[in-house]
């Protein structure tokens, strides 16, 4: 099982999301994460993402950010999207039916559609950052249950 998560810059939510992920499925699950935009493509996560996982034990300061390809709608068997926007355009991006399927909007593991969004905390500060973790966690928990089922 291969799963990515998609943010637009791939420097807060989705490296977070990542790093917890990864926390909760075995090694044999292959997590990453990615971004709509290059703006910040190399880059490591924000320090505040890497400030709010160090926080909570887990280390994401190595990961790197890279703008989502079309491999990834090959590679990847679930790929979640942060906000509606990022959704869109990872849609956008989809060649066919089967990797449309593979694609959806993280939040709504949690049964949440009046709230799908795992907010942008890029303009926020660290209470923004570790609210975007405790959503992330509750997701990702619903993921876990899923997929090891
Ligand atoms: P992310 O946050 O999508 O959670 O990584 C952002 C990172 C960068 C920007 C916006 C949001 N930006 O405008 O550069």
């Amino acid at each position: 099982m291969k799963i990515l998560m998609v943010c637009l810059g791939n420097i807060c939510r989705s490296p977070l999301a990542e790093g917890i992920m990864k926390t909760k499925v075995p090694e044999n699950f292959f997590v990453d994460s990615a971004g709509t935009i290059s703006m910040h493509e190399g880059k490591h996560p924000d320090k505040r993402a890497i400030k709010t996982a160090e926080n909570h034990n887990i280390d994401i300061s190595k990961q790197r950010s890279r703008p989502i390809t079309n491999a990834d709608f090959k590679n990847f068997d679930k790929i979640y999207c942060m906000d509606i926007d990022v959704f869109e355009d990872v849609i956008s991006k989809t060649e066919n039916e089967q990797q449309r399927q593979k694609v959806s909007l993280f939040m709504e593991v949690l049964g949440d559609h009046e709230n799908a969004e795992v907010p942008d905390p890029y303009w926020g500060g660290m209470d923004d950052f570790e609210n975007v973790f405790q959503l992330l966690e509750k997701g990702c928990n619903k993921i876990a249950e899923q997929v090891l089922q």
